[in-house]
């Protein structure tokens, strides 16, 4: 057996674009490190045509494993030999398993989500209640998934354009999660708010600038046990609002590591320590 020095340092890497503010490589650096695992998290800044030539840098070099973020979640799909179960429900990739030959594109969005909910308020807030999804781009479904995997009686995505919000319940119901209904962002109201366990926003509202999401009111009119969730890294006007009137609050940083977790999980078969993933993620 070669010693350990002999052994090439294993890689992980991000492929994404822009990557370069990513704090993946910190939190599962730091896990490698406690676990005495020679491994490396890189980052992979891609173009778009770039893609296929990662895919096989991931096959040539033996990878241990690779994430996929914006824009790509949906592209790198055809380029897997294998999409898993969740990650045909969430309808994107965000993690690739080399395993056996092949490459296997799973999704560890709504897991990291529902992980982060449970975390807070143990899933009380959910099972059982309707669910507000805001938004229907790119990381909505994954967070209609997970609300599903809580036990949400029922979903409501609310968008700005509806037949986006359509197009993911419709796709969503064809995969067996029904009890998912799609609303204009306009026309959410009061009576929908008021039964309402958690609300997520989802839209790309407040990640670059202090506007709400959704109408003041209707966070006022929210129960007095609601959860308000945002996928932001920052404390947005609907965090504050949400704080403000007494409301449970949680932002993104949750999401991410526990998608980062799982993923850690898939490529090496070992439960990281998630409290050095946290710091690690936290610091940077
Ligand atoms: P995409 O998937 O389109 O690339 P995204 O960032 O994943 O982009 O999704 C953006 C989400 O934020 C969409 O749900 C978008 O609503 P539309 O589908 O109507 O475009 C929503 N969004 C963006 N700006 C918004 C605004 N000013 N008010 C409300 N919703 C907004």
């Amino acid at each position: 057996m070669a010693a350990a020095a002999d052994r090439p340092m294993r890689r992980a890497a991000l492929i994404g674009n822009p990557v370069d503010h990513s704090r993946s490589p910190a939190m599962h650096n730091a896990a490698f490190a406690a676990l005495g695992i020679d491994a490396s998290y890189e980052l992979w800044p891609t173009e778009p045509d770039g893609l296929p030539a990662r895919f096989a840098e991931i096959r040539d070099d033996g990878l241990l494993g690779a994430n996929v973020t914006v824009p790509y979640k949906l592209d790198v799909m055809p380029l897997c030999d294998r999409i898993t179960e969740t990650a045909s429900r969430v309808g994107a990739v965000n993690t690739i398993i080399p395993r056996d030959g092949e490459l296997i594109g799973d999704n560890t969005d709504a897991y990291g989500f529902a992980t982060s909910v449970r975390e807070t308020t143990g899933g009380l807030g959910v099972a059982a209640r309707r669910g507000v999804v805001l938004g229907a781009g790119g990381a909505s479904r994954a967070i209609v998934v997970a609300l599903h995997d809580l036990g949400a009686q029922e979903i409501v995505i609310a968008n700005r354009t509806l037949a986006r919000a359509e197009e993911i319940a419709r796709s969503l119901a064809q995969q067996g999660i029904v009890g998912v209904s799609a609303i204009a962002l306009d026309d959410l109201d009061a009576g929908t708010i008021a039964a309402t366990g958690i609300v997520v926003n989802a839209t790309s509202v407040g990640w670059h600038d202090d506007s709400l999401p959704l109408d003041a009111g209707l966070i006022a009119a929210l129960p007095v046990d609601a959860l308000v969730a945002d996928l932001t890294y920052r404390e947005t006007a609907l965090l504050r609002a949400a704080a403000s009137a007494g409301l449970a609050t949680l932002d993104g940083y949750g999401m991410l590591l526990h998608q980062g977790v799982r993923a850690f999980e898939l490529w090496t078969g070992i439960a990281p320590p998630v409290e050095v993933m946290r710091r690690a993620m936290l610091a940077g």
